[in-house]
């Protein structure tokens, strides 16, 4: 790393990124969409690195959503096979620092190569505890929402569950991983103001950093750029400040 971090008083447990951009920043430089992708993969790599450096617990990013599957056939194949070579490249890493990896998102609509990919890494990094590197893949959070209604309505008719306790606790208790806590801070490359149906639920009060940076180049400096903005944030929660 060519900077020296600024010392952090508040760092988030847990950092979520929409990865946005990598398309324009492809046609920017007469590159095909896939170029961009691949650059945008050495990004996910920095971003590991200034996690795991700055002591955050949990990564998320959002590498391909449902609405995605509506992009051309050869950029999802291109998409797809880059998540398995970037598995490959990644793995080492990994284990040397102990990441643990877990997946959100309809894995079942994933073609059988890359399931079986992804679980391979899932299964091989299990009992790393300090850091988790998520990866929302297929994700979209209303079908995420959805299915945790589903699975409720299912134990109140079973009778596992009753009506009146279904709360916020419970509808968090049945999204995909429930164990982890919401992120404090969400970043988004390229500038959108927008959720793009990306962890509605979790992100109701975390603080949001927007930059016009195209995802292929934010790396370490841009990724604690953010963190430093975020130390400038003072989160209330609705509450009125205390003087
Ligand atoms: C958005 O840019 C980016 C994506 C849909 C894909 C993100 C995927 C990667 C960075 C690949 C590697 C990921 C992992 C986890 C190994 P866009 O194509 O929508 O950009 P545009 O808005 O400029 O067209």
């Amino acid at each position: 790393m060519d900077f020296d971090p600024q010392p952090l008083e508040k760092v988030p447990r847990h950092v979520a990124i929409i990865m946005d951009g990598n398309g324009r920043w492809a046609q920017e430089r007469g590159l095909s969409r896939i170029e961009g992708h691949k650059e945008g993969a050495q990004s996910v790599r920095a971003a590991l690195r200034a996690a795991k450096q700055a002591g955050i617990e949990f990564l998320t990013v959002y590498a391909f959503s449902t609405e995605n599957w509506k992009r051309p056939p050869q950029e999802i194949d291109g998409l797809m096979k880059l998540l398995i070579s970037s598995l490959n490249a990644y793995e080492q890493e990994l284990h040397e620092n102990k990441i643990r990896l877990r997946v959100m998102g309809q894995l079942e609509r994933l073609p059988l190569p890359v399931r079986a990919r992804i679980q391979k890494a899932i299964d091989a990094t299990a009992a790393y505890t300090g850091h988790t590197f998520i990866i929302a893949l297929s994700y979209g959070s209303r079908t995420e929402i959805a299915e945790a209604a589903k699975r409720i309505t299912e134990k109140v008719q079973s009778g596992e569950l009753k009506t009146e306790d279904i709360d916020e606790q419970a509808i968090s208790d049945h999204l995909y991983l429930p164990d982890v806590p919401d992120p404090e801070l969400m970043i988004r490359t390229s500038g959108e103001l927008r959720l793009s149906n990306f962890l509605l639920w979790q992100l109701s009060y975390s603080e949001f950093y927007v930059t016009d940076t195209y995802w292929p180049d934010f790396r370490e400096e841009q990724f604690f750029k953010a963190l430093e903005a975020y130390n400038l944030r003072d989160r209330r929660y609705g509450a009125v400040k205390k003087k």
